[in-house]
């Protein structure tokens, strides 16, 4: 299922990714180790392979967004470090080995998801991976901290703390849904197309209608995948949401009417890229995949 380009892509970013992790100091070895641990393990790649993506759509040089893609990846591993800690979801498996907190211990991976989210505002401001113009890689820093701030990825993660045990509204669930997942998601299209340094607001308008439908559906397959898959696909606990009781679309809508949900979505973000050509067939390949995948 994963294409070639994709593949292509994952080795990309997982080789940029590969240079960040070396200790300036013998002392902080242990802290670049989790950090170097929480990243370099195997993840789907899913966000830079949509900044590659976006960014090739509208024909940009990718070398310009490798900056962006290492970011999105540093933000989205930070997230899952802090999202598995026993004061959020409790979880001990993450991507088929021990998450970060079990491997270390706590504090060490609060630590590490604080370092690997300053590394990635870091890294997209770095000229040498990134679009030469002060003015697009401030454009582009500003939209990754709005996207993965109070405002959205951390606000989710709030909503979705307090909403344990509650029973969520079909609104109140997509609400949480589009700022824990779909925020960064849509930032890595936006990311990418900026990071071409050819984005008019046509396009722009058209990526991001893409973005937040993928957005949604990544997280609507989530929590179906979390329901019917097996913890040695998943490389993560299967049933930890019904077990904590968290709100998801499964439970809201059964898993049937999930499902056709995801699809449509997924017909939603195909139908906006209709005046793309050739070069937004990365992008279609993306979206077809996040709700086909099985893990
Ligand atoms: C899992 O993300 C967490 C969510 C935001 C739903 P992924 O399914 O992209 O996880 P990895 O990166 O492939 O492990
Ligand atoms: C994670 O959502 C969202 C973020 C980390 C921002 P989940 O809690 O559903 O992710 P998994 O299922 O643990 O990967
Ligand atoms: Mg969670
Ligand atoms: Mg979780
Ligand atoms: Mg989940």
């Amino acid at each position: 299922m994963i294409t070639s380009y994709q593949k292509r892509c994952q080795s990309r970013v997982d080789a940029a990714l590969d240079e960040l992790f070396q200790a300036p100091r013998d002392e902080l070895e242990r802290l670049y180790q989790a950090m170097r641990y929480s990243v370099m393990n195997g993840g789907k790649r899913v966000r830079p392979l949509l900044v590659y993506a976006a960014c090739e759509a509208l024909q940009g040089d990718i070398e310009r967004a490798d900056g962006a893609a290492c970011a999105v990846e540093l933000i989205h591993a930070y997230s899952l470090v802090h999202d598995d800690l026993p004061a959020m979801d409790d979880d001990d498996l993450r991507r088929g080995q021990p998450t970060t907190h079990k491997a270390f211990d706590e504090a060490t991976a609060i630590l590490a998801g604080d370092g690997l989210q300053s590394l990635a505002f870091e890294v997209l401001a770095d000229r040498r991976r990134n679009p030469q113009d002060p003015e697009v890689r401030l454009q582009m820093l500003s939209a990754l901290g709005g996207a993965v701030g109070p405002a959205g990825m951390v606000g989710g993660q709030a909503i979705d703390l307090g909403s344990v045990g509650q029973k969520l509204d079909r609104e109140a669930l997509e609400t949480m849904h589009r700022h824990k997942t779909g925020a960064l998601i849509e930032a890595s299209v936006l990311l990418g197309a900026l990071a071409s340094g050819k984005a008019d607001d046509l396009s722009l308008k058209a990526l991001l209608q893409y973005a937040r439908a993928i957005g949604l559906a990544f997280q609507v397959q989530d929590d179906i995948l979390d329901v019917e898959s097996d913890t040695a696909t998943l490389g993560k606990t299967q049933g930890k949401d019904e077990a904590h009781d968290k709100p998801t679309y499964p439970a809201l809508l059964g898993l049937d009417a999930a499902k056709d949900y995801a699809l449509e979505l997924r017909d939603q973000a195909l139908h906006v890229l209709r005046a793309f050509g050739n070069s937004a067939e990365p992008l279609r390949e993306l979206a077809r995949y996040i709700v086909e995948r099985r893990s």
